[in-house]
């Protein structure tokens, strides 16, 4: 059903805080949400708004969900979703491993200490400072994407004395979408080295030639958003065949598999977000089983979650400015933000689910847009959903599931400053990222 399809909601579902869909410790009194203990109008009357608030138990919560559920497992948290120093010690507080895909991310985590034997540093096209700089601090392991790269890091490990434990990023042929699995022509993109042609056997054999490289495993990642675990089964089972042909022409046996991250959450009313334990036991399964219908011991296996960590626990907090009936259509509804902060509705049609946060309303729900103040009309942060008919200027929307893909991917279009990043815990909230100024903006500028 599309959001506009939706039937309207009564008035008092408009007040509803879906604890699936909002961070764990939010309550909601007298129509005021409250996060970490902070009622929402305090935090922006301190921060600020636009505001980008994480619900540090909830996150927390989550990193010791993955370390439980996968123990004997390594969970390396995907800081693409979202890495700032604070994170990188929440981290490291909950015993979980971290993958980069920049030397940014790197320097974020060894910025604040982070052991470098727990990173496994991604990227299709990694520098060579890149490639230097993870040898040189010793990072856990490398993911390798070409041929190009294998050439240069096995220049590089030589050069300086290092032998680095490698991984092959397999293109399976599965690509994975939220229900479905399209295990098809899916070698048509940038990502990894395809098993289909041949090129992952092929990356193979150059790494064994290299004896500064020590190959450890294969790495795949199917997708975004996944909620079952069929998608990781087929993928498993490729793996694992490449696995038995390595056995049979080198006579080496990979002790290790990666299979990425992708696993779905909640953003909107009827979305279904896996149960950690269930998808762990599931994985575990499946790994075990092919590779011992295969004839192979079980590798150690690695998952990479990144949005199911950091995405439920953060809301991004609005305030709204204008309020515009288009008649007969529906309201639009401008905050002062948009796609600077959250560009996922506009890049790829992500959906929300968004409220009136700073006060109650009984008033009638009124078919909304809510919209930044950027110079696009595509500009949305939600599509269509019912806001309360009495909306005005100052009052606060809050946009849940906002924690991953919002603050990594935010711009200074039009020159908007990127939000601050407050954590939320036990009644206070504190900056962890501070929001920029015009003095940011204007640095740098000749
Ligand atoms: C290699 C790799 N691992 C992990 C992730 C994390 O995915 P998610 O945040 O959907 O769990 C990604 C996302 O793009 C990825 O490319």
């Amino acid at each position: 059903m599309l959001p506009h399809e939706r039937p309207p909601l009564a008035p008092a579902d408009l007040n509803r805080i879906n604890p699936a869909i909002w961070p764990r410790t939010s309550t909601r009194t007298d129509g005021t949400l409250t996060v970490g203990g902070v009622d929402v109008r305090e935090l922006a009357r301190e921060h600020g708004t636009p505001l980008y608030v994480l619900d540090e138990d909830d996150v927390r919560s989550r990193m010791r969900d993955y370390a439980t559920a996968f123990a004997g497992s390594e969970v390396h948290y995907a800081g693409k979703a979202f890495l700032c120093k604070e994170i990188v010690r929440w981290l490291h507080d909950e015993g979980l491993g971290l993958d980069v895909a920049s030397g940014g991310e790197l320097a974020v985590a060894l910025s604040v200490g982070f052991p470098p034997e727990r990173i496994t540093m991604h990227g299709n096209n990694k520098s060579v400072a890149e490639l230097t700089r993870a040898l040189e601090v010793g990072v856990g392991h490398v993911v390798v994407d070409s041929y190009e790269e294998i050439a240069r890091l096995g220049h590089l490990a030589q050069e300086l004395g290092k032998r680095p434990n490698v991984m092959i990023r397999v293109t399976t042929g599965v690509e994975a979408h939220t229900h479905e699995f399209i295990a098809t022509a899916h070698d048509d993109q940038k990502f990894g080295l395809s098993l289909n042609t041949g090129a992952a056997a092929e990356a193979v054999r150059r790494i064994l030639a290299l004896p500064q490289l020590e190959l450890v495993g294969l790495h795949s990642h199917i997708g975004s958003q996944i909620v079952d675990t069929a998608g990781f089964e087929v993928a498993a089972r490729r793996l694992t065949a490449l696995l038995v042909q390595i056995k049979e022409e080198h006579g080496v046996v990979l002790p290790e598999l990666d299979l990425g991250g992708g696993y779905g959450i909640a953003y909107v009313e009827g979305d279904e977000a896996p149960d950690i334990k269930e998808l762990a036991d599931g994985l575990r399964e499946i790994v075990t089983k092919v590779c011992t219908d295969a004839g192979l011991p079980v590798p150690r296996l690695t998952v990479e979650p990144g949005r199911t960590i950091v995405g439920p626990g953060g809301i991004t907090l609005y305030s709204v400015g204008t309020v515009k009936d288009v008649e007969g259509l529906r309201t639009y509804v401008s905050i002062d933000g948009g796609m600077s902060d959250n560009v996922r509705t506009a890049l790829y049609g992500a959906e929300y689910t968004a409220a009136l946060v700073s006060r109650e309303s009984t008033a009638e729900p009124m078919l909304s847009r809510l919209v930044g103040k950027h110079c696009e009309s595509g500009d949305i942060i939600v599509r269509d959903f019912h806001l309360p008919a009495d909306l005005v200027p100052g009052d606060l929307i809050a946009v849940a599931a906002t924690g991953a893909y919002c603050r990594s991917l935010a711009s200074n279009y039009n020159y908007l400053p990127r939000p601050a990043v407050v954590a939320v815990s036990g009644g206070r909230s504190r900056v962890i990222v501070q929001g920029e100024t015009e003095d940011d903006l204007l640095r740098g500028q000749l």
